[in-house]
């Protein structure tokens, strides 16, 4: 098999695939199985400090097209195409403490396998930062490689945590920086995608000292409602929250934020997530630049942690850089964002005919003729 490695924010994996922090990393035994099963590195299901208690129902479901028809539905059936996931899990329920022997076990059966942990804590106050210091400290002094600081989720049950962190450039530096005075280890953040423009979180976040920015989390999404029951096909006592959506209707979605992030930032690292069941995708993220990347959705209908999805991503890997050998090809550097420039402004894009054409705007004297009244 080709050389699949890659050094990423310092830290060297043998191949550039993690499981992203989702119910397929939240667990020691879950993780270990992934490394038996070949994933370069895992990110954990995001640890805090705080009480987490989730919904008395159903945490995630699928939400599957009938092959041939136009339904759209959550509910098992045959014959249909898995469209996206869509959750309203909150963030690990087992405290820190359960946590940290966990992650220093894990690191001891598998030394050369990367962990990163994901933490979060709130925001807005001294205390909060100080909880970020706490879980980062803990997790690195238990052997965590690097930390994911999750700014992302969309649907915490604390107005102050998530997603609204990642959705304000000042929270997004001011957390990063408290992280960053007590890491000795490299800090990647992952963002929300649901903001109008990701490139001023990413730059706060930079500026904050973050080594690598992780992107996307799920996206702010409802379940459809059921038109027999009129029942949104998830819910308790017919109650439902806006809940985050993954898995394949997110890629062209993710390609988007991440294409104006490696632009922005081209000498900066990016994991890219969101969509990713085999090679095919992974490449879109490598392409925009990305230098690792993520999977949840497709890993969790897998055997729980995506035996086969990493067996399918290292293989086809391995036959792209042998497929492209002849352009001296060796390793992900060799191809890693050859085509982030090739995303442009629309009015960039050619036209049938340029000759007049000035990008949606009127002609170089920019009027029309005077009228003559005289
Ligand atoms: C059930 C579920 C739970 C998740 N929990 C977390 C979490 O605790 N922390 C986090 O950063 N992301 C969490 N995610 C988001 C995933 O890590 C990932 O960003 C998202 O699902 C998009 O990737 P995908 O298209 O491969 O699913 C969760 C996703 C799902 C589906």
């Amino acid at each position: 098999m080709a050389d699949l490695s890659t050094v990423f924010t310092g830290i060297r994996f043998e191949n550039p695939f993690l499981l992203a922090s989702a119910p397929p990393t939240e667990s020691e035994s879950n993780i270990l199985r992934a490394f038996e099963a070949g994933w370069g590195g895992v990110v954990t299901k995001t640890i805090g400090l705080h009480p987490v208690v989730n919904v008395a129902g159903p945490k995630t479901k699928f939400l599957r097209a009938d092959n041939g028809g136009t339904r759209l539905s959550m509910a098992k059936r045959p014959d249909t195409t898995l469209m996206a996931s869509w959750n309203w899990e909150l963030i690990s329920d087992k405290p820190m403490d359960w946590w940290l022997p966990q992650i220093a076990r894990i690191k001891k059966a598998f030394p050369s396998r990367i962990v990163v942990a994901s933490i979060m804590a709130g925001s807005g106050d001294d205390k909060e930062l100080q909880a970020w210091q706490t879980l980062a400290q803990g997790v690195q002094d238990a052997g965590a490689d690097a930390i994911e600081l999750n700014f992302s989720c969309p649907h915490m049950d604390r107005v102050d945590m998530g997603a609204n962190v990642g959705k304000d450039p000042v929270l997004c530096s001011v957390s990063t920086q408290a992280v960053k005075a007590v890491a000795k280890v490299p800090v990647w953040v992952k963002l929300t995608p649901a903001t109008a423009n990701i490139v001023e979180e990413a730059e706060a976040t930079f500026r904050g000292g973050a080594d690598a920015i992780v992107s996307s989390n799920t996206w702010p999404a409802l379940p459809p409602i059921d038109p027999d029951t009129l029942d949104f096909e998830v819910n308790v006592d017919g109650y439902v929250s806006s809940g985050g959506m993954g898995g394949p209707a997110i890629l062209p979605l993710s390609l988007a934020k991440m294409a104006q992030m490696t632009q922005a930032f081209p000498d900066r690292p990016f994991s890219g997530i969101g969509g990713i069941s085999d090679w095919a995708q992974a490449l879109d993220y490598f392409l925009l630049g990305c230098g690792t990347t993520q999977v949840a959705t497709a890993a969790m209908l897998d055997h729980a942690i995506g035996p086969n999805v990493i067996r399918n991503l290292t293989q086809g890997m391995s036959d792209f850089l042998d497929r492209h050998a002849d352009r001296g090809w060796k390793t992900l550097d060799d191809f890693r964002g050859l085509r982030r420039d090739r995303v442009v402004a629309q009015s960039a894009i050619r036209r049938p005919d340029n000759a007049g054409y000035h990008g949606g705007y009127d002609d170089a004297e920019g009027y029309a003729a005077p009228v003559n009244n005289a």
